[in-house]
């Protein structure tokens, strides 16, 4: 697949840190991922996780610049997906500001109705965020909030993030064995 994962200043780090591995790793890749960091997300990552850390060979990109491949729609993207998203980026995808390339990214994939996949972090909302999501759905987005499920008994960190990542991949159309799925009888390599 051909993807941007763009990390904003929301926490969550892990999400996309683990998200970004696991496209690494993926056995029916190489995948080509472009990775786009907006102005906040290097602050709200050192906090949480030091030096964010990036597979090799996905370049990263900022959010200041138009000059990234993602930002046009005659460039052939299959996916992008804001993990974590800001309720600031939610809110300018939302409507329509492009004034970022990760905004104008979104903006772009939503026009070509391509999978855009939204992980927002933030609870509670307000009215405005709320209204917000649901512009987003409507306009074709996909939210998964970055909510962890905990009936596969996680018993680390890594496994309780594992149950938001399994749900991307899900919604990337891509093979995983990060979590068990309910009712249904382990894969061999789980
Ligand atoms: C430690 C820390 C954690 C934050 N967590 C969130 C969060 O979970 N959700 C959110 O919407 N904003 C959060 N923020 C605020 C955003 O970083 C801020 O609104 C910023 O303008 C977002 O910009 P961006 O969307 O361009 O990355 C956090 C800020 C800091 C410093």
């Amino acid at each position: 697949m051909k993807l941007v994962v763009a990390i904003t200043g929301a926490s969550g780090s892990l999400y996309a840190q683990r998200l970004l591995a696991m496209l690494k790793e993926d056995p029916t890749g190489p995948h080509e991922v472009h990775v786009a960091l907006s102005r906040h997300a290097r602050e709200v990552a050192e906090a949480e996780v030091g030096k964010l850390a990036i597979p090799e060979g996905f370049p990263v990109h900022g959010d200041a610049s138009m000059q990234v491949p993602y930002v046009s729609g005659s460039a052939r993207f299959d996916a992008m997906v804001i993990v974590p998203c800001s309720m600031g980026t939610l809110g300018r995808i939302a409507h329509g500001y492009s004034d970022s390339a990760i905004a104008r990214a979104a903006d772009v994939f939503l026009k070509e109705k391509r999978k855009l996949i939204l992980v927002p972090r933030e609870t509670p909302w307000n009215l405005i965020q709320a209204r917000n999501v649901v512009t987003l759905l409507e306009a074709g987005a996909e939210i998964i909030p970055a909510i962890p499920a905990f009936y596969h008994r996680p018993q680390t960190v890594l496994d309780v993030v594992d149950t938001v990542v399994a749900r991307i991949l899900d919604h990337l159309g891509l093979e995983h064995a990060l979590t068990k799925r309910w009712m249904e009888p382990e894969m061999p390599h789980d």
